[in-house]
């Protein structure tokens, strides 16, 4: 396979892994997963990242519990082999900090695929209550978590929108713009409803 169809793959074939089994995770394939992040880019090469490797199952369930977006509850990471806290030191030299460790963490998630590991970006959290829990110092950002683990089943793939409705050439026109019907089909078919089932039947 030629090398940008091997890229091209991997990047395709990441998937948001919702069900994991449980199985540990190896301290190599964990070690290069975090290296994928550490050789990320930042800006002025600060490297404003740290990196907070949970793998203790009580410490996992703990975590989940602060982890949700109203009613969607981000249970799954109660359940998968290892959680990366992705924390940014907003004083570390680069104005886009935030930026910087996404990038970090885009390069674990591809990294992770390639190993054959599952993973998950967690958005949606309690920031003040997980920097007690993990001890983080205030001045610290914590920008996002990944859940990594093996995968139960296969994740189905959420659909993109088409490179017609989201690029623009030299300018920008409006007539690209993606309608509304589009944007929703999307974003997963029955996204909302889907939701709202998996809700209530305490799915995700
Ligand atoms: C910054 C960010 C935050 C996310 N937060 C959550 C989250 O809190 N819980 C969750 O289950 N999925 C979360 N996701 C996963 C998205 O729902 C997922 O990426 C999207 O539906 C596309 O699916 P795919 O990753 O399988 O391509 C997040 C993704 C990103 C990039």
């Amino acid at each position: 396979m030629k090398e940008s169809d091997m890229i091209f793959d991997i990047i395709k074939r990441r998937r948001s892994v919702r069900r994991f089994d449980g199985t540990t995770i190896p301290k190599e394939a964990m070690e290069q997963i975090l290296e994928a992040g550490r050789w990320a880019p930042s800006g002025a090469n600060a490297q404003p990242w740290r990196f907070i490797v949970v793998t203790r199952k009580e410490k996992l369930a703990e975590i989940s519990d602060f982890c949700y977006y109203k009613l969607f509850k981000s249970r799954h990471v109660g359940e998968a082999s290892a959680a990366v806290v992705i924390c940014a030191d907003p004083d570390a030299g680069s104005q886009t900090y935030v930026l910087d460790a996404a990038i970090a963490g885009t390069n674990m998630t591809l990294m992770a695929t390639s190993l054959g590991i599952g993973s998950c970006w967690i958005g949606a959290f309690e920031e003040q209550n997980l920097k007690k829990m993990l001890h983080i110092p205030e001045k610290l950002k914590i920008i996002a978590l990944i859940a990594f683990g093996y995968e139960v089943g296969k994740a189905s793939v959420p659909p993109r929108l088409p490179l017609s409705s989201i690029v623009h050439y030299e300018t920008y026109e409006d007539k690209n713009e993606p309608d509304l019907i589009t944007k929703k089909k999307s974003s997963g078919p029955f996204s909302v409803f889907g939701k709202l089932l998996r809700v209530l039947f305490n799915r995700r």
